[in-house]
């Protein structure tokens, strides 16, 4: 395994670049690097007194071990692992699969190094149903990660009730005992007192660690293990950038110069933060980011309990797939966006271009290249063409893409997005708006107890037909 270290990247955000109207001074980043080391020793101290359990995550071998002994017991007989899960218990197990095994994984039956994948992070029907058909002849060689913490998220409830009928049909409450893993809080909650009831087989979604700070416990290392990722690698990559983001020394801090260049750019206009991989299989990372980020940093109140409604928006996009669809806006539309790019140098395959045609000469250029050389020069091009147009541009530089590097990727968004809340001065680790939503839910769902907010809702989800046009 490569021990290589991944690199933030910021000069392109410097005034030197971009200009002084854009970009960001010296004066300015010293100024960031005075607000924010002291901040980088709030959150040490924060983490010595126990307030931040994730960030000790990675150096917990026992999760490690309850996992391996799990995915021992299940592996040979598992061809088909089904995550039931949303939000922070789903995007991180999609974000790791994407990242560290082959696009063609689940058709590839003779490559694969594990069971098939699937994970289901909505309550579409026909989506689900049709899932359902092609795995009922398969149930005894199918796994179902059910992960939720509450165990009272009413999508992960519904799927997980509709799982549990059919391997009860089909299968009997030895079935369901064989076929299911609960992934829940190690004492309390409705899935807790469920997966007790019917003798299944338990992981811990550690007590005090949110969703969205999860993926390096067993809520996303299980479902990793089982399909051959390297999770012992991965850990080991989180602690090294653990090694680098507790450094009081700002400027050799990775964690702290991308949460102040985000604070910076944010308080200067530019609200919008956009994470564009150039590696498909960086792609979902970016969409795990956008959770922790958006769920982090989205707050109505800061800690003094003054209103100020703050949190950058962030945006996913995929290079080279967004060129043709989102750079026309990204540089000609308004200059308010952080750019992040992810680049890879070195990728595990690469595809030579074939000859031009003889009718096509024009072509010839491209003959005889590696088909990295046009991402990655993609990446520059694009990057270029952004930095004309005085728009701020970091990236994290991957040497590779293995679960080494991806470990210190996931490490080092949690502690930046740590840093950023403390930045902002919010609670980073509440999400009291989506609670909202997931009791209006309860209550359109007539669950006892919601009747007032039932009633509250009603007149909402009437349609008036004087304004259906
Ligand atoms: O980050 C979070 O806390 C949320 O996104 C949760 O992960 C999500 O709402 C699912 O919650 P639960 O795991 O309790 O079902």
């Amino acid at each position: 395994m490569s021990q290589s270290q991944i690199k933030l990247y910021y000069k392109n955000v410097t005034a030197e670049i971009i200009g002084n109207e854009h970009g960001v001074t010296d004066a300015q980043l010293k100024a960031l690097a005075e607000k924010t080391t002291p901040l980088i020793s709030q959150l040490n101290e924060e983490r010595r007194t126990g307030k931040t359990p994730y960030r000790d995550l990675p150096h917990n071998t026992q999760i490690a071990q309850q996992v391996k002994q799990v995915v021992a017991e299940l592996r040979d007989r598992c061809e088909n692992l089904v995550v039931l899960g949303i939000g922070g218990s789903a995007l991180g197990n999609i974000a790791l699969q994407t990242a560290l095994n082959p696009f063609m994984h689940n058709l590839d039956d003779t490559g694969r190094t594990g069971p098939r994948l699937f994970v289901f992070d909505n309550v579409d029907p026909p989506q689900l149903a049709s899932f359902l058909d092609w795995v009922a002849d398969r149930l005894d060689r199918t796994i179902f990660n059910v992960i939720s913490k509450s165990g009272r998220t009413a999508e992960t409830a519904s799927q997980f009730m509709i799982v549990r009928r059919l391997l009860l049909d089909k299968l009997g409450p030895e079935g369901l005992q064989n076929q299911v893993v609960a992934t829940t809080d190690p004492k309390q909650g409705t899935l807790r007192k469920i997966a007790t009831d019917a003798g299944l087989r338990c992981l811990e979604v550690p007590q005090g660690v949110g969703g969205r700070f999860s993926v390096l416990s067993a809520v996303g290392l299980f479902s990793a293990a089982m399909c051959g990722i390297d999770i012992d690698s991965l850990l080991a990559g989180a602690r090294h950038m653990d090694t680098r983001v507790i450094c009081e020394d700002f400027y050799k801090n990775p964690a702290a110069i991308t949460a102040a260049i985000n604070y910076h750019f944010y308080n200067h206009g530019k609200r919008i933060s956009v994470m564009m991989p150039y590696s498909y299989a960086l792609k979902d990372l970016a969409d795990w980011y956008r959770q922790l980020w958006a769920e982090s940093l989205g707050k109505t109140k800061n800690l003094t309990g003054d209103e100020v409604h703050i949190g950058p928006t962030p945006v996913k996009a995929l290079g080279t797939t967004d060129q043709h669809s989102q750079v026309q806006l990204y540089r000609e539309g308004p200059n308010d966006k952080l750019f992040t790019f992810l680049q890879v140098n070195n990728f595990d395959k690469n595809i030579r271009i074939g000859p031009a045609p003889d009718c096509a000469p024009e072509l010839e250029f491209l003959a005889g290249a590696d088909l990295s050389k046009l991402l990655n020069g993609e990446k520059i091009a694009t990057e270029y063409a952004l930095l004309q147009s005085k728009r701020p541009c970091l990236t994290v530089l991957f040497d590779k893409v293995n679960a080494y590097t991806v470990g210190q990727f996931i490490y080092l968004y949690e502690v930046t997005t740590s840093l950023a809340g403390a930045l902002f001065g919010i609670n980073t680790y509440d999400q009291p708006a989506v609670e909202l939503g997931k009791e209006a839910t309860f209550a359109l769902m007539g669950r006892p107890g919601y009747e007032k907010l039932a009633q509250q809702i009603q007149p909402l989800s009437e349609i008036d037909g004087d304004f259906l046009a």
